[in-house]
């Protein structure tokens, strides 16, 4: 939530600063702001809206830089998002301005103070209180922006990532963070700050990590980080292994469009090196041990949203394959109700972002229970990961769009290669499903290929429902949580009413909201294995279509039973009833994309919603 930027060198600063932020707008769109020095003075400039309106205004009065900036793209938490709000905030004196990214929970004390020491505040927002609390510190430091920074450090509570810079120096930018994320991008006589990798890519891959509660002076020719006490702090140097290309559109109207089509190769590299030919699993990355695997009792997974349904397909999957009860559970609910945890329990943390705070807590919970805890992720250094015990890295690559869409697909890759992996070193009964269920998830990129290469009337099915105020959408087993992404993906991108529901509770009271014309996304289950939910979610169909219901069907191929009962049928490959969702699901995301799209909506920033979550 909120993209932050940074930048001292010999660049116009100005330029990297908002070119930075349009990489990171993905983080929150309510509005967004920038501030440079120009001759010594700070000058900012601050926009309700999208980036468009600051770079309009910026366009309009043209303005010199020196080489030094921040930026900001926000998403609302204290304060509407106007014009006033929009980040950097200013001291009094206009001479030290700050970015926040995070919520100050101790806000209200500190503005009554403050104001009480004379400061006037312009905004309702609880950065402002950062600001005026720096102008006041440098005044008493001598100038000397860090030693301020790590004073207010000291004095906030909550969650925060801080970007200041002051008039009085033009080579220094000044960041601290705790719980939200920052890293540093090294370059060659200048340097970077961003919340992501993605906003400073184009000019270098060699970022920094920055850990909790520290403090970062960024020059021109140096990168200094210390604690809050000024004790010089260990950080962790990598080189980031995807290049801006990723990061682009790449002739697509929109990212998601791009990172649909993107699946194949997102599904591939995340299987890269982890399948023998033999078909045996390395997951060395993990950091947990077979013996500490064969140990585990019991399996809890956390997660938020579309991740969360990730979980509960893999819950399917482990259960069956590895015979250890598992649980899921919606990572803002976990801590708070005393769950049962030991050093058996192993939690599996999964979040794309790493940042998703609410998981970041039940991460930290469960840790503090002595549980094991493995994250699943897709940012490489992000704050998930590195406070886990083990970590298995999804390879999507950076997702850009807001709705997740081949992270989800890659999440579901991971969640397979832990359930497979678990029950080769636990040598559970099942070895003959196992070796063949490890040939076919090898295969995968090839399915996604081929539906990919099908949805075309999907496509066209979507617009003509552009109009319709509700669409339901059904499941069993696997397609259950499939269903329920289903009507997230529908209710985030289009703003429509979508509910899902497990087909076996239909005539438990949904039923009663079968109406004529109704749409209903029904997904059957493959006839391999689970042939009886097959045949009771083929009833399930002709119940709803007795009553009005406008069937939308997707079965595996060549499935002849349901098409009588299919008003549109969408025809998926045949694979293994566990990995049905990674093929099942891609009708569903291409389905809300397209809806979203003929009713004008912009797919890669669906309103009041932002890519990571960073706040509880
Ligand atoms: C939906 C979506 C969100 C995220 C959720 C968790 O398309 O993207 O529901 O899945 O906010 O985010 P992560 O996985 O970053 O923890």
């Amino acid at each position: 939530m909120c993209g932050i930027v940074g930048y001292v060198g010999p660049q116009p600063a100005l330029e990297v600063v908002v070119d930075g932020l349009k990489r990171l707008e993905y983080r929150g769109y309510d509005s967004a702001g920038v501030a440079v020095l120009a001759d010594g003075r700070m000058d900012t400039e601050k926009r309700a809206g999208k980036l468009a309106n600051l770079k309009a205004a910026l366009a309009e009065a043209p303005r010199s830089a020196d080489g030094i900036g921040i930026g900001h793209t926000r998403w609302a938490t204290h304060g509407a998002p106007n014009d006033v709000n929009a980040h950097p905030h200013v001291d009094n004196d206009n001479r030290v301005a700050v970015i926040h990214n995070g919520i100050i929970e101790n806000f209200a004390s500190l503005r009554l103070e403050l104001e009480e020491r004379g400061c006037k505040f312009s905004s309702e927002t609880d950065t402002e209180v950062a600001a005026h609390l720096l102008g006041e510190e440098v005044k008493e430091q001598g100038e000397d922006l860090a030693a301020a920074m790590r004073a207010v450090c000291r004095r906030l509570e909550g969650a925060f990532t801080l970007v200041a810079m002051h008039a009085g120096d033009p080579d220094l930018v000044v960041a601290a963070r705790r719980n939200s994320p920052l890293v540093v991008g090294r370059g060659d006589g200048e340097n970077f700050l961003a919340s992501d990798v993605a906003a400073f890519i184009a000019h270098t891959r060699d970022a920094v990590e920055l850990g909790q509660d520290q403090v970062v002076e960024l020059r021109r020719d140096s990168v200094a980080v210390t604690d809050y006490d000024g004790n010089p702090a260990p950080v962790r140097e990598y080189h980031v292994d995807w290049d801006a290309s990723a990061a682009e559109k790449g002739g697509y109207d929109y990212f998601m469009l791009k990172e649909i089509v993107e699946q194949p190769q997102a599904v591939a590299d995340t299987l890269l090196g982890r399948v023998a030919v033999d078909g045996t699993l390395t997951l060395d990355e993990m950091r947990l041990a077979p013996s500490e695997l064969r140990e585990i009792e019991k399996i809890v997974i956390i997660a938020c949203g579309t991740s969360y349904h990730a979980g509960l397909i893999a819950k399917y999957a482990i259960e069956h394959w590895c015979r250890v009860p598992c649980e899921v559970e919606v990572a803002s609910e976990f801590r708070y109700r005393d769950p049962i945890l030991n050093r058996q329990t192993m939690v599996i943390a999964i979040s794309q972002s790493g940042e998703s705070m609410d998981t970041l807590m039940a991460v930290r919970y469960a840790r503090e229970q002595r549980a094991r805890v493995l994250a699943i992720c897709n940012v490489n250094g992000s704050t998930i990961p590195r406070e886990s015990d083990g970590v298995l890295y999804t390879h999507a690559g950076p997702e850009v769009g807001v709705a997740a869409t081949k992270t989800f697909l890659t999440q579901l890759v991971a969640c397979y290669l832990i359930g497979l992996y678990l029950a080769q070193v636990r040598n559970t009964k099942f070895g003959d499903e196992i070796n063949a269920v490890i040939g076919q998830l090898a295969n995968m990129p090839e399915q996604v290929e081929k539906v990919l290469g099908t949805v075309g009337p999907v496509r066209e099915l979507a617009r003509s429902l552009a109009d319709s105020g509700t669409v339901l959408f059904l499941g069993r087993h696997v397609g259950y949580p499939v269903a329920l992404e289903g009507a997230l993906k529908l209710k985030e991108l289009a703003y429509m009413h979508a509910e899902a529901f497990a087909a076996g509770e239909l005539k438990h009271g949904p039923i009663a909201l079968i109406e004529d014309g109704l749409p209903v996304v029904v997904v059957v289950p493959s006839r391999e294995g689970r042939g009886v939910l097959h045949d009771k979610i083929v009833s399930n169909i002709q119940e709803i279509r007795a009553r009005g219901a406008r069937t939308i069907v997707i079965a595996e191929e060549g499935d002849e039973s349901v098409r009588p009962f299919a008003d549109e049928l969408i025809e998926i490959p045949a694979v293994p009833t566990l990995l049905q969702p990674i093929v099942s699901s891609i009708p569903m995301q291409v389905f809300a994309c397209e809806l979203a799209l003929a009713k004008g909506n912009d797919v890669d920033q669906p309103r009041n919603l932002a890519k990571s979550v960073t706040v509880e």
